[in-house]
């Protein structure tokens, strides 16, 4: 909560491997209370339906949410911009969001932001949030990595954001897809400067 208003926060969905760690993220955001605003690109949509299913459309995502993590993620508020609308609120850095994740961030995108390019409201918003100095976490997802992705990695790096690869770890011996997302859910609201237990925190042995 910020001045008994819902806390703003900015969530992108592109065209990586990873559906997966986008709903879980949103959904962990949701049942914080958070007032979520989700921008899907075209790619993004696509890989939701195609490593989800049809439930997990970007039409079907609360329903879907609902029944996969609970009615807790009824305690936040979404709402959803068009990847073409550059006049949406998160556009502006006079909109009180304060922070944004990319969760799956594809090298296209990646690309865009760390030259600055502002093509679509992915993009955009995440340039607000880089020039207004607010978080900004991406989480990219490629293998192998090009130079280039390598270099837009540091060039996003250097000017502010927060490089949250897509790697989950195996120290916390996931039984499940699930455990895996959780891993990288918990690694984004981290970043994001959220508390969780959605992984048990490093005691100094497994
Ligand atoms: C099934 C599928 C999987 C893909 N996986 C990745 C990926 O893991 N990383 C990536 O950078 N691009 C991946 N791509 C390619 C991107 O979707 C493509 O570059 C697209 O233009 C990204 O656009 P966006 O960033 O606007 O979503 C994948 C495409 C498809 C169809």
């Amino acid at each position: 909560m910020a001045d008994g208003k819902p806390l703003k926060i900015a969530l992108a969905i592109t065209g990586a491997s990873g559906a997966l760690y986008a709903v879980r993220t949103l959904a962990e955001l949701l049942a914080r209370g958070v007032h979520v605003e989700l921008v899907v690109s075209d790619y993004g949509r696509r890989l939701l339906r195609d490593e989800l299913g049809d439930e997990a459309t970007l039409e079907k995502l609360l329903p879907y949410l609902t029944s996969k993590y609970g009615g807790t993620v009824s305690a936040g508020a979404l709402s959803v911009h068009s990847n073409r609308d550059l006049g949406a609120t998160i556009a502006s850095g006079s909109h009180n969001c304060s922070a944004m994740a990319i969760v799956p961030c594809s090298m296209k995108t990646l690309a865009g932001i760390a030259h600055g390019l502002s093509r679509n409201l992915v993009e955009r918003a995440a340039d607000v949030m880089l020039k207004e100095r607010r978080r900004l976490v991406i989480v990219p997802r490629e293998t192998p990595m090009s130079l280039p992705a390598l270099k837009n990695m540091v060039l996003c790096a250097e000017a502010g954001a927060m490089i949250v690869p897509a790697m989950p770890a195996f120290y916390q011996q996931p039984k499940s897809l699930d455990d895996l997302a959780d891993f990288m859910a918990g690694k984004i609201l981290s970043a994001l400067g959220f508390e969780h237990d959605l992984y048990p925190a490093w005691t100094g042995q497994v």
